[in-house]
């Protein structure tokens, strides 16, 4: 049976999404995070519950050397046959830090690193491995476009190149706030899907790069770095009537988790590539990102600085785009 590879598919929307690719699309699953305890015992329920063959990867996404190392562990499961092929990869991890800035051990924002860097390099190097008809999905977010109520609550960066949002706040410059980074992270995922879509389909293949947006949703760990107070408005009916009035996208998490699985694998998203879709109020819906993410300039910029960040080498790049 195939298999789907998830960072993130412990908790929140990624749980629920690997557990209707368990239960109703019947797909074995790889876990791959940075807190091997808590996906085990996840991995054992799914196992347990669905019957399916679950694998966990350590993976932290915000390093580079972790992901390789990740990258490697999956390569030697495919090369040994212990699980068949790849179906799909779900860039789904993502942090929403609070307070000051910090780096990574590869010297860069810690936000920025994870949710974009980290995913982009696993991607690169996993993508030939992934089916044909496969596809590669970035769990994004609303809040990447200023011109949405989403978007108004947090803002993007305007110093906007990967290269000085990944050091950010370095050699006394002034950092921008940690929710204008994460939106920022999120943008630029967007951007780089995009940009792989085209180039995937230049190339003349069928896989898919596909961006989705889980829309608003309380009862995960997102909030975790917030202050207690804030965790608890977030997630009280008050603040979801105040937020719903006001045109923010509501995600649920057990609807956007299903949604996210659906993106991936269900055969009515099968045309998704280069598409954004967005779970809102209870419906999944195909709709446009921000402006600034359909600028191909921007993209093209964006695509070589990340693979000069990520430190990938000539002979790492994808035979299927390259
Ligand atoms: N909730 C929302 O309102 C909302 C809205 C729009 C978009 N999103 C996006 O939806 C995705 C899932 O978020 P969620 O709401 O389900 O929150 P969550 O419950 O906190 O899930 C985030 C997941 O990312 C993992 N993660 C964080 N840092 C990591 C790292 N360095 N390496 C590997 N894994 C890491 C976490 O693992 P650990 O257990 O190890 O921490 C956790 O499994 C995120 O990309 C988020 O940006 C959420």
């Amino acid at each position: 049976m195939p298999t789907i590879l998830i960072t993130g598919g412990h908790s929140g929307i990624g749980a629920e999404c690997s557990k209707l690719l368990a239960s109703k699309y019947h797909f074995n699953l790889i876990l791959a995070g940075r807190s091997p305890e808590k996906m085990e015992t996840f991995a054992t329920e799914l196992r347990k519950s669905y019957g399916i063959k679950v694998n966990v990867l350590n993976m932290d996404t915000s390093s580079l050397a972790s992901v390789r190392a990740g990258v490697d562990e999956c390569l030697k499961l495919l090369n040994n046959d212990e699980i068949d092929s790849l179906q799909a990869i779900i860039c789904n991890a993502g942090v929403r830090l609070n307070g000051k800035v910090s780096y990574t051990e590869d010297g860069y924002e810690t936000t920025y690193a994870t949710n974009y860097l980290g995913h982009v390099l696993l991607v690169e190097l996993l993508m030939d491995r992934v089916a044909e008809n496969g596809r590669i999905v970035f769990t994004t977010s609303g809040t990447h476009d200023p011109d949405t109520a989403d978007g108004k609550m947090m803002g993007i960066a305007d110093k906007e190149t990967a290269i000085e949002l990944a050091n950010m706040g370095k050699n006394n410059t002034k950092p921008i706030s940690l929710g204008k980074m994460y939106a920022t992270s999120k943008l630029d995922m967007i951007q780089y899907a995009y940009e792989l879509d085209r180039r995937l389909k230049n190339a003349g293949t069928s896989l898919s790069s596909i961006a989705y947006d889980p829309g608003a949703t309380s009862g995960t760990g997102f909030l975790r770095s917030m202050p207690k107070p804030v965790q608890w408005l977030a997630g009280s009916s008050l603040m979801h009537w105040i937020m719903k009035r006001n045109g923010v996208t509501m995600g649920d998490v057990i609807f956007s988790g299903k949604s996210l699985a659906k993106v991936a694998v269900d055969l009515a998203y099968a045309n998704g590539s280069g598409k954004y879709f967005q779970s809102n109020d209870g419906k999944l819906i195909e709709r446009r990102s921000s402006k600034l993410s359909y600028d191909k300039q921007r993209a093209e910029k964006l695509w070589n600085d990340t693979k000069t960040l990520i430190h990938l080498q000539p002979n790492e790049e994808s035979k299927k785009i390259r």
